[in-house]
């Protein structure tokens, strides 16, 4: 089929190009070997890297801003590979495959690198770079990605017929309750911008990834943290419901630069794993 020729062909693209830049920068030891015995790649790559990336939260001492400065620098090599695919700066483009990366809520990046290297979804051509890299590593990457600041393009032109589009906007922000389907926006957030720290927004994402994740849902190829909300959902959506909210999400702009709320304006409305610290209906307040 078409789009699955158009996949392979862009893959091995992608992949080509990872090898090359691998070889060239040594990427190879760097990536797959965190904790390899040192050698210069390595070597140049320290392992005791201070846990979170800096805040902007005020101005920073002359100490704190060198050691920004280093964990910026010592990020860039390790995270080459994946802007191969995932587009300079992990900012990719609504159009093609390749999900932005780019400002996501950095608990949802994480939970993914772990769902990535544990198999609960599956891209071979990059959870190869995964596979031996630690916990810790993987958060590192994640909220190397999640601090990033970076415009969004406009969205590409509508390809539905309006009826269509207007049946996936109901579905987005209001749901069909005779079908069990929940709104979107009740764990996505009013604008669809996500939710701090482990709900993506659905808004600059291409319309053939949309559809893709959702269909992934309902076949069991991707799989969240258990309760698997998001796998109880996309299976209460109808072929036509897929194509509708994914044509609708993908045509529109992304607001106030794409920033995930810093916490949920109501309680999602069911319990969704590696999502603790939201709260649920029906369900005592979580510990904070
Ligand atoms: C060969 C191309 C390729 C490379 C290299 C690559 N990725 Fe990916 N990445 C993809 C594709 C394609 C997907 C979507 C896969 C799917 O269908 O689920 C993805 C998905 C992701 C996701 C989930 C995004 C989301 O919104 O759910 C994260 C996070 C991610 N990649 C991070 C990385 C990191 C970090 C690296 C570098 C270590 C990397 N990727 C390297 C192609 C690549
Ligand atoms: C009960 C809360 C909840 C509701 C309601 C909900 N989602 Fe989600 N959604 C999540 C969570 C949590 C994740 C992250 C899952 C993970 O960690 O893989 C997610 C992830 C997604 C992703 C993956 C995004 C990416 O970058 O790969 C898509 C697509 C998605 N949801 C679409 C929808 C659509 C469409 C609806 C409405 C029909 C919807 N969601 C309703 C909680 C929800």
């Amino acid at each position: 089929m078409a789009f699955s020729s158009f996949l392979t062909s862009a893959v091995n693209a992608g992949l080509r190009r990872v090898r090359r830049l691998a070889l060239a920068l040594g990427l190879g030891v760097a990536l797959a070997a965190p904790s390899a015995a040192p050698t210069a790649a390595s070597a140049a790559l320290p392992q005791a890297i201070p846990q979170a990336i800096p805040r902007a939260a005020g101005p920073l001492s002359a100490p704190a801003a060198a050691a920004a400065a280093s964990v910026a620098s010592r990020m860039a090599p390790r995270v080459l590979a994946c802007t191969t695919c995932h587009g300079k700066e992990g900012r990719s483009t609504p159009e093609g495959y390749f999900p932005r990366l780019a400002g996501k809520p950095a608990g949802y990046l994480a939970n993914q690198l772990l769902n990535f290297r544990d198999g609960r979804r599956s891209y071979p051509q990059m959870g190869y770079l995964l596979e031996h890299l630690s916990d810790d590593y993987l958060r590192e990457m994640a909220a190397h990605f999640a601090a990033l600041d970076l415009p969004y393009a406009p969205p590409p032109a509508a390809q539905a017929p309006a009826t269509v589009l207007e049946r996936g906007r109901q579905l987005v922000q209001h749901g069909d309750a005779a079908r069990q389907i929940p709104a979107c926006v009740q764990c996505h957030g009013p604008s669809l911008t996500g939710v701090n720290p482990a709900i993506p927004g659905l808004l600059g994402l291409p319309r053939d990834y949309l559809n893709s994740q959702l269909g992934a849902w309902t076949t069991g190829q991707r799989r969240a943290q258990a309760p698997d909300c998001m796998a109880a959902i996309a299976r209460q959506l109808a072929p036509e419901d897929v194509s509708a909210v994914s044509a609708w999400l993908a045509a529109q702009p992304v607001p106030g630069g794409g920033k995930p709320l810093a916490q949920a304006v109501g309680p999602m409305p069911v319990r969704c794993g590696g999502v603790d610290s939201l709260p649920v209906v029906g369900a005592a307040a979580p510990v904070r």
